[in-house]
């Protein structure tokens, strides 16, 4: 039988948050179909399709926030907090993670702050990149600081960086679409998430936090299949106080988010504490019921056992985040 589902990749838009978006912002939300009208649900319609991939709870955030200001996020984070209690039922089955102006890191720890003392919100969810890059930054501190301190996570989701520098990485001799897809969900998102992990590695961010909460999606987002690699090297580099290991051991949650195959599973299991490894959707990129089908695998496949597929279906998510599954 399956047991309750807590998923923390589950995205929604305020207006203020998507009346900030230029156009080509729009045009890119338009590419997945039906996405649209989902993100801008917080009603009916997504608790229908909960009920169909047997979601209990979902923590709700914005995705792909596009360089969101301090006054944006305010007013889209005060709209979600409505929608996440505006009901008995969405009381019960929604929770939230803010939006943060990342490129405006003091800014980004206040509004962090505000919104679990003021909403309740359970961290925050944002976009990994700003306009100003990587966020292993000294002035980044602030923030870190502050989830420490409120001991609630932050979730580095990917982001779609600027035009230029995206086609300087990844434009190629192939069409626009394919340099999109190639800098975007087939890989460049989610290999520059691992490498902002090995950055605020390397930057001692874990040495001066070492309580920091980070969760990552997709699998951890190449870090497990990549994992020796890092421990081998991290000696050529330079050893921070705390190794990686320590860190992925202690400051990483990862979650399965969007990428339906019980291969990469293999891997973590072999070199991930079990208590680090998080159902989530990554809805509505992808659909509940396919999250709920590799669900179903992965308890048919014998790779855990019955107690180890709770923690992975809501234990880990209730311990880390400090809730109860409905
Ligand atoms: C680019 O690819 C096309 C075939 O798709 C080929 O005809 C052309 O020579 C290639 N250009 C370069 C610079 O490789």
């Amino acid at each position: 039988m399956t047991p309750p589902l807590i998923t923390l990749e589950e995205h929604w838009y305020s207006t203020a948050v998507l009346d900030s978006f230029d156009n080509s912002m729009k045009e890119g939300i338009k590419q997945w179909p039906g996405a649209l009208e989902r993100l801008l649900d917080a009603g009916e319609l997504r608790l229908r399709e909960m009920d169909k991939g047997k979601v209990t709870l979902q923590v709700i955030s914005h995705c792909a926030a596009d360089n969101p200001s301090p006054e944006v996020c305010r007013a889209g984070n005060d709209q979600l907090a409505n929608e996440v209690r505006k009901t008995e039922e969405a009381s019960k089955r929604f929770a939230a993670f803010a939006v943060l102006p990342m490129a405006h890191p003091a800014a980004a720890a206040a509004e962090l702050e505000r919104t679990v003392k003021e909403h309740g919100f359970l961290g925050a969810l944002v976009d990994h990149k700003s306009r100003k890059g990587y966020c292993d930054g000294i002035e980044y501190d602030d923030l870190w600081r502050k989830a420490q301190e409120l001991d609630v996570p932050i979730y580095l989701h990917p982001s779609r960086p600027e035009d230029e520098i995206f086609r300087q990485a990844y434009a190629g001799n192939y069409s626009d679409r394919a340099t999109s897809v190639i800098g975007g969900a087939m890989w460049g998102w989610h290999s520059e998430v691992g490498i902002h992990i090995c950055r605020l590695h390397a930057a001692g961010v874990f040495d001066r936090f070492p309580k920091l909460k980070i969760i990552i999606g997709h699998f951890g987002e190449m870090i497990p299949f990549m994992l020796q690699r890092i421990i081998d090297q991290e000696v050529i580099m330079g050893q921070r106080e705390r190794p990686f290991r320590e860190v992925w051991d202690e400051n990483i949650w990862i979650t399965t988010s969007g990428a339906w195959s019980l291969d990469p599973m293999r891997c973590i299991l072999s070199n991930t504490k079990i208590e680090r490894i998080l159902y989530s959707v990554d809805y509505p990129f992808t659909t509940n019921e396919a999250g709920l089908k590799w669900f179903e695998e992965l308890e048919k496949s014998g790779l855990v056992t019955s107690e180890e597929l709770d923690f992975i279906a809501y234990k880990n998510a209730e311990n880390l985040l400090g809730i109860k599954a409905p």
